[in-house]
């Protein structure tokens, strides 16, 4: 049977039906084959890479070439899913600078959409590759590439104030452009709130369950990773191949069995 591919439209009817989008991780193309087999509808080629594949504790390292190498890689193994390429950090400080980046991720890289972190600052940026044919997926909430500035991996937008500047935040990027956003460790009452607020789709991470859809790292649900994650989960501990916990994965996210109240702040 022919597969259908994987679109932002796709993702859209999505969100209007209230189908849950199932995403996750990948870096190479034998990973990212068995997540397309799986029936998951974004691949993220995160930058997250930096930290499961290449063993550092940040993923500020990660450097363009390392993100056109995977995005590459991944795509080769994939036909359905959609796929998002993390930019690095400091390869969009400027919008030139973003747009020679991300028009290399796509072009070298095969990405279809690429991801940037940040709030109200990229929103020029955002403009910017909107106006010249990129699409660009948001992310807001803990933003890993800020680690430093927010002085650790901690839950963001739990008091009011921080909480409405992540909504104005999203708001304003989607009206820059963005295409998509990932919303990373939020209280999941906000996550909902700009989950309603947006029209296009909202992809959370320890965001709770009424986001439009999950990601989460493969590394993570595999258990190669020790790291101990309120919002992940180990789905290879119920069951004996690789193959069936990606799917059992898609199925929890589908059925809005993942994320359970456990999972979230
Ligand atoms: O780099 C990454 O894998 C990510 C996800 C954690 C959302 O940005």
């Amino acid at each position: 049977m022919a597969i259908k591919k994987i679109t932002l439209n796709t993702l859209k009817e999505m969100k209007s039906r209230g189908d849950k989008i199932a995403s996750l991780t990948a870096y190479d193309a034998g990973f990212a084959g068995l997540l397309d087999k799986a029936g998951v509808d974004v691949i993220l080629v995160g930058d997250s890479l930096g930290m499961v594949l290449h063993g550092e504790e940040t993923t500020l390292k990660v450097s363009m070439s390392d993100m056109i190498y995977h995005t590459r890689i991944v795509k080769a193994g994939c036909e359905r899913a959609l796929i998002v390429g993390d930019m690095p950090f400091m390869s969009y400080a400027t919008p030139a600078q973003a747009l020679g980046n991300a028009a290399r991720l796509m072009s070298e890289g095969g990405a279809e959409v690429v991801k940037i972190e940040g709030g109200a600052v990229i929103a020029d940026t955002i403009n910017y590759l909107d106006r010249h044919g990129i699409p660009v997926c948001a992310h807001l909430g803990l933003t890993p590439q800020s680690v430093h500035k927010l002085g650790g991996y901690h839950v963001q937008g739990r008091d009011e104030e921080t909480a409405m500047q992540i909504l104005a935040d999203a708001k304003l990027l989607e009206q820059a452009g963005a295409v998509m956003l990932v919303l990373e460790c939020v209280p999941h009452q906000l996550a909902a709130e700009i989950t309603q607020s947006l029209s296009i789709p909202v992809i959370g991470i320890g965001a709770g369950a009424e986001c439009d859809g999950q990601v989460l790292v493969l590394y993570d649900i595999l258990g190669i990773t020790e790291r101990k994650l309120r919002f992940s989960k180990n789905f290879l501990e119920q069951t004996t191949s690789i193959q069936s916990a990606i799917e059992n994965y898609v199925t929890a996210v589908r059925n809005r069995e993942f994320p359970a109240t456990e999972h979230q702040y």
